[in-house]
């Protein structure tokens, strides 16, 4: 009987997609529930020809060097930032990505984080478990209705389809930029406008960030991106962080340039800077967008289903390189 395959899993995830991998193959695991460091990482990739790691688990040159017999790679994110594709196309190695699946969860957290800007409900929560009960008073922690107002959407795929869609409870007008092409699905549904970025950074009172982290998109939301947006313009970002230059969106929150920021992803996501932490017109969560048990359990499946087409000469549910694939797979 030919050996099973072996499948390094940098980090554990959830059973459904591992119990899926098993069927087929035998499942090396990372150590305890952490990220593996970068020199276990390339140390593990010596022998191994599968791979299922983790958007911190940079897939380089260095990586792919580290792995001689790599035959693929399942990324347990939709962002694939954290894989080089060129070098991973010109290696002949597909890379594959989990997209769709966490969707919903993503969307629905850029929700959570407008409405708690919009209501100043960390602020005030804060202040609660502080022991500190304001008196209620017709002026006090004062916020912004949403309905109505302008949503904008910066990048207009999956994840920020599916925002916009959720806004039709909330009668707003929509307007989008970015794309490749214009988001015939949005236009139709919610008469959504695709604007240039400067007038679109005029137009919009709440701005949700959306878009994959480019060469094009690092930093795009920068001193002079906040100077267009309206003094009453809440930004949230449950994209990629140097999607936004975070010294100038700090900047211009401290200057009351913009009212609010809803923050999940950052450009270190390591302790945050005190400059950040203590304004009080933001809301931080620790890049937990797609952290819903439903989205992970999709996450695991689709990467563990990736995975199985790679091995078995199979077309991969989401790959980012096909072209790499054997023809007639
Ligand atoms: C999470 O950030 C992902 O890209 O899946
Ligand atoms: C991610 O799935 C996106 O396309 O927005």
């Amino acid at each position: 009987m030919a050996a099973r395959p072996v499948v390094l899993v940098t980090r554990m995830i959830p059973e459904a997609g591992l119990a899926l991998l098993r069927q087929r193959c035998d499942l090396r695991l990372g150590p305890d529930d952490r990220p593996m460091t970068r020199e276990e990482l390339l140390a593990g990739a010596a022998e191994a020809k599968w791979v299922l790691g983790q958007l911190v688990d940079r897939i380089d040159a260095a990586f792919f060097d580290a792995a001689p017999r790599l035959r693929g790679y399942a990324n347990y994110a939709v962002g694939f930032d954290n894989i080089d594709v060129a070098e991973a196309t010109r290696r002949g190695i597909p890379v594959c990505n989990t997209p769709d699946v966490l969707t919903v969860a993503t969307a629905e957290m850029a929700w959570a984080l407008v409405f708690a800007v919009a209501r100043r409900v960390a602020e005030t929560d804060t202040l609660l478990r502080r022991g500190i009960w304001p008196a209620w008073g017709p002026f006090t922690f004062l916020g912004q209705e949403i309905t109505g107002k302008t949503l904008g959407i910066y990048g207009p795929g999956r994840i920020g389809t599916a925002m916009a869609r959720m806004s039709r409870g909330f009668s707003m007008p929509v307007v989008y930029t970015g794309g490749r092409r214009p988001n015939e699905a949005l236009e139709k549904e919610l008469g959504a406008r695709r604007l240039p970025f400067e007038e679109f950074l005029e137009a919009a009172d709440i701005v949700s960030i959306h878009a994959p982290l480019t060469p094009e998109t690092r930093h795009a939301f920068d001193a002079a991106a906040f100077a267009r947006m309206k003094p009453t313009a809440i930004l949230v970002n449950t994209g990629r962080g140097p999607i936004v230059d975070e010294a100038a969106l700090t900047a211009a929150l401290a200057a009351g340039r913009i009212a609010g920021a809803g923050l999940d992803v950052f450009e270190v996501e390591a302790p945050l800077p005190e400059s950040l932490t203590s304004l009080q017109n933001i809301v931080i969560t620790p890049h937990i967008g797609s952290a819903t048990q439903t989205a992970r359990d999709g996450m695991a499946t689709l990467a563990a289903r990736n995975l199985l087409a790679m091995l078995t000469g199979g077309r991969p549910p989401s790959c980012l390189n096909p072209e790499v694939l054997e023809p007639g797979a």
